[in-house]
């Protein structure tokens, strides 16, 4: 279907602008780890982004971690989309778990960030998962729906098409847990369809949809293998260069 592979690196809170350059560094000397046809990213905290601006590999683009949905005012400690795009970032992650548990952030607002990045040229990648109760429950599937759904609501076909989703199942965030690589397909499966669905074939065979949590240099090819996952989303493996050269190296051997 022609979608590249896609690789995040989600550095959460962490490095300093010092070490945010000493890996920016490492990685440019790791250079032929990066294949053609596939596509980088590093969502670093904003403190660092203009230092690795100037810095990364070019083929390994600038992504922030979180947006606000208005494009200037009162909103003390927030950052618009137009700063980002100001600065070199290209996408942007909304709705990770960390914010919509640990910062309350509510499916609206999620959804209203995503529409501003789009608006502003960024690409949104908008983070969907169940909590380890939502499993038990069985509840899997209607959560990643309703959380799909309602993060894409306000974009048009075709900005779905050039859209990201990541399922990042909550309990296997930073937990060395992961589902098996087929019931992540299964899940992103049905993550594709009911895009199918709401939005139109074409966005759905064109979306790319990752899988995040606890991914790493020896499970990535397992997931992006998938025909389905067309990618990862990476915290704490993508924190070191070399480790990020070996899941870029990983995605790939997995694809040949
Ligand atoms: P992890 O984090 O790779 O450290 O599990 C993934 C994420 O939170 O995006």
């Amino acid at each position: 279907m022609g979608r590249r592979k896609l690789l995040v690196g989600n550095w959460k809170m962490h490095k300093t602008t010092g070490e945010a350059r000493a890996f920016a560094e490492e990685l440019g000397r790791h250079g032929a780890s990066f294949p053609d046809g596939m596509d980088f990213a590093v969502c670093a905290p904003f403190t660092a982004l203009s230092v690795l601006r100037v810095l990364l590999p070019t083929r390994v683009k600038l992504g922030a971690q979180n947006v606000h949905f208005a494009d200037k005012g009162a909103y003390t400690g927030e950052i618009s989309a137009a700063m980002l795009t100001d600065v070199g970032v290209t996408s942007v992650i909304v709705g990770h778990s960390e914010r919509r548990h640990l910062f309350s952030e509510s499916d609206e607002w999620i959804r209203r960030k995503v529409h501003a990045a789009v608006a502003a040229g960024l690409t949104p990648i908008l983070c969907v998962g169940e909590d380890l109760r939502q499993r038990e429950l069985n509840h899997t599937l209607r959560v990643v729906e309703r959380q799909t759904l309602s993060g894409l609501a306000e974009l048009t076909s075709a900005q779905v098409a050039g859209s990201v989703v990541a399922y990042e199942p909550v309990w296997a965030i930073g937990s060395g847990q992961t589902p098996s690589s087929q019931d992540a397909q299964r899940v992103v499966s049905v993550i594709r369809n009911v895009i199918a669905t709401e939005k139109g074939a074409d966005a759905a065979a064109s979306v790319r949809i990752l899988y995040g949590g606890s991914v790493t240099p020896a499970n990535i090819a397992s997931f992006t293998d998938e025909a389905d996952i067309d990618g990862a989303l990476v915290g704490g493996a993508s924190l070191d260069a070399a480790s990020f050269a070996a899941l870029a190296a990983g995605m790939m051997g997995g694809a040949q």
